[in-house]
């Protein structure tokens, strides 16, 4: 039986959902922080999941109105300060992937605090996805490894990434049936789910028939049965 030791998810839908409630977009960016603490607490109390990757900011969403930004910025700031404990409670090792450098130099210190104080933990793996694009990750990998003696390998590059771990499953929600720049390597064989749920609909139930269907596909990696 498949396992899905790593899940990642684009978290799509949150300003929709806002806008069919008639509210504002930041409404439904909070709900939307919600469910993450839902679905990682879910995922932290699975023992065959192992690492839970969710695309929470994009090198493409800069390009949204600067006050949506700014709300995006504080909101990830409170959460990681006011999730702290529940990390380390829930034995959750939190990372990140992307390029946090464009990032105020105060949500680049609550960021590295939260990796500090949560790097003896080793249960589940948060890791979310914060200025996060796949193909500038790939290019950091290449100029990290480009003047190396010899031809740069698959293992040399995957090693040189944010993200050095295979994806298993990876699941959108909010309709949409693209990647949207997120995993390109690392998704390479993993088993994509397309849910027109919105993000901040998303139950832990919906993910458990989800991780069930996930488990009865035979995945060949390009083999044979
Ligand atoms: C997509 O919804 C979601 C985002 C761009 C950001 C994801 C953010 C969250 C889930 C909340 C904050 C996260 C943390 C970790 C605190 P959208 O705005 O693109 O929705 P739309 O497609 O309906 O416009």
């Amino acid at each position: 039986m498949n396992q899905a030791r790593h899940i990642a998810i684009i978290m799509d839908g949150n300003g929709r959902w806002a806008e069919l409630k008639n509210k504002k977009r930041a409404y439904g960016h909070e709900i939307g922080a919600k469910v993450v603490k839902d679905i990682t607490a879910f995922c932290a109390a699975n023992k065959d999941i192992e690492r839970l990757t969710l695309y929470a900011f994009s090198t493409e969403n800069w390009k949204r109105p600067r006050l949506e930004v700014e709300f995006l910025m504080k909101l990830l700031d409170k959460y990681l300060t006011s999730e702290l404990q529940t990390y380390i409670e829930n034995n959750v090792k939190f990372e990140s992937i992307g390029d946090i450098r464009a990032f105020s130099k105060s949500l680049q210190e609550t960021i590295k605090n939260v990796e500090e104080k949560t790097a003896h933990c080793d249960g589940l793996v948060q890791s979310l996805a914060l200025n996060y694009g796949s193909q500038n990750e790939i290019l950091r990998a290449i100029n990290k490894i480009k003047n190396c003696e010899n031809d740069i390998t698959e293992a040399m590059l995957g090693n040189a990434l944010d993200c050095k771990h295979d994806v298993d499953l990876l699941i959108r929600t909010g309709g949409d049936h693209r990647l949207s720049n997120f995993l390109l390597w690392q998704a390479a064989y993993a088993e994509l789910f397309f849910t027109d749920t919105l993000w901040p609909d998303f139950t832990t139930s919906n993910l458990e028939n989800i991780i069930k269907d996930f488990t009865k596909i035979e995945r060949r990696f390009g083999g044979l049965k």
